[in-house]
């Protein structure tokens, strides 16, 4: 890549560092269990909330597992609204639809039951509630959100978008397809309940896509240069957690102990990332989730080995770091020895759950040149990757993802 186009995305990205230390990332409440809910609603009525509108995931909604939230809701004699016309990719409409019905009942605060999607349309439409003349697309890009949104609890029924912890939310023009992110530290939840119970019927598919998500988000950050201390500790307590539980959870989903503490490892690798950014997995990943409706956490999985091995020797120390943390490797290996475990560590969790190497055929030779393109958009120059990569090697990696092009 040219020098001074590198050079730029560096600056770009220092500035952005330095500015982080201004910003408010204060650790919110996080409750847990059936106290955890008693605590929630401790607090809402002594902030004097009467009225919330829960956002609720249709299917989370059809298995009963939020019963317990939404009557101690109600024994606290709050007047609920609910709203359960929740998409996979929330879109604009949906969420100015979702402040519709928010002013029309008189809501005073928002509750998300749900996974990432439903977690983000709620924070859609609390943009949407403080700016009811501006339309929401204006939105899009960074520290946009000037209005604090209505009070907003997180209670996330899927472990690994970490939304539950974070300033973005994803939404999709339906207009013009594109998919696009709101960051604002205004948006990271209020308030966040952990409720493992809610996951115990989560299909391994899902608790597979979802998992693998979680960790992009931790190595991801924790490989980037954008680091405070904060940022390091949250993304090793992610990795380790989700190195101990997750092919567990995977396993039986109904093990709430490993529900809990994938949990706290997707919030951790959530708040890590918040701060501390992701880099071109995701980049790559949104194209083709936006291109291909492919779950993220899916293309995701699929890509993280592959794009870590292409950062090559700069990603090394900081992998050796991360294979350290779980105990992977002899102390006597070297960085690349350690980096290439932990990769090869990432390939075996992913075939323990049915994660393939390569996307089969998914990628269409045409759309090549607009998912790089798109991706390096992205990804240059906000993500402090540890090495910037230009367009032609963005599309070599999604040509080494597929099996079109040959098997890896
Ligand atoms: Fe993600």
């Amino acid at each position: 890549m040219n020098p001074f186009k590198k050079a730029y995305c560096r600056i770009y990205q220092k500035v952005f560092y330095l500015a982080s230390f201004f910003l408010p990332f204060q650790a919110k409440p996080v409750y847990e269990g059936d106290k955890g809910i008693a605590k929630m609603v401790e607090r809402l009525s002594l902030r004097h909330f009467r009225r919330p509108m829960v956002v609720i995931d249709p299917v989370v909604e059809q298995t009963g597992l939020s019963a317990p939230i939404l009557e101690a809701l109600v024994k606290a004699k709050m007047k609920v609204a609910s709203y359960n016309q929740v998409t996979p990719n929330p879109t604009l409409d949906g969420a100015l639809e979702l402040a519709y019905e928010y002013e029309k009942k008189c809501c005073d605060c928002l509750i998300a039951i749900g996974g990432g999607s439903t977690i983000d349309l709620a924070k859609a439409a609390g943009i949407a509630i403080v700016y009811p003349k501006k339309p929401l697309a204006k939105f899009k890009g960074v520290l946009k959100v000037h209005r604090r949104i209505p009070y907003f609890v997180a209670i996330p029924s899927t472990a690994g978008t970490g939304s539950e912890a974070t300033l973005a939310a994803v939404v999709v023009d339906a207009k013009t397809k594109d998919k696009f992110q709101i960051d604002d530290p205004k948006l990271i939840p209020d308030m966040v309940l952990m409720y493992p119970h809610l996951l115990s019927q989560l299909p391994p598919k899902v608790v597979a896509a979802t998992g693998m998500d979680a960790l992009t988000h931790a190595v991801e950050a924790y490989i980037g240069h954008s680091n405070v201390f904060s940022t390091r500790r949250d993304a090793l307590k992610a990795v380790t957690m989700i190195h101990a539980s997750l092919l567990d959870f995977y396993a039986r989903p109904s093990d709430e102990n490993k529900a809990r503490e994938m949990l706290f490892a997707s919030y951790y690798a959530g708040r890590a990332f918040t701060r501390a950014y992701v880099g071109y997995v995701h980049a790559l990943a949104h194209g083709l989730g936006g291109l291909y409706n492919v779950p993220h956490g899916y293309a995701n999985a699929v890509l993280l080995p592959i794009v870590l091995k292409a950062y090559g020797k700069k990603a090394w120390r900081k992998l050796a770091h991360l294979a350290d943390a779980i105990a992977l490797t002899p102390s006597d290996y070297n960085d690349q020895e350690k980096a290439a475990s932990f990769i090869a560590h990432i390939e075996k969790m992913n075939a323990a759950m049915g994660l393939p190497r390569q996307f089969d055929h998914l990628i269409q030779e045409g759309d090549l040149d607009l998912l790089s393109t798109r991706a390096e958009k992205e990804g240059n120059p906000l993500y402090p990757v540890p090495r910037i990569m230009s367009r032609q090697e963005l599309k070599t990696l999604l040509k080494r993802s597929d099996v079109t092009w040959g098997v890896r």
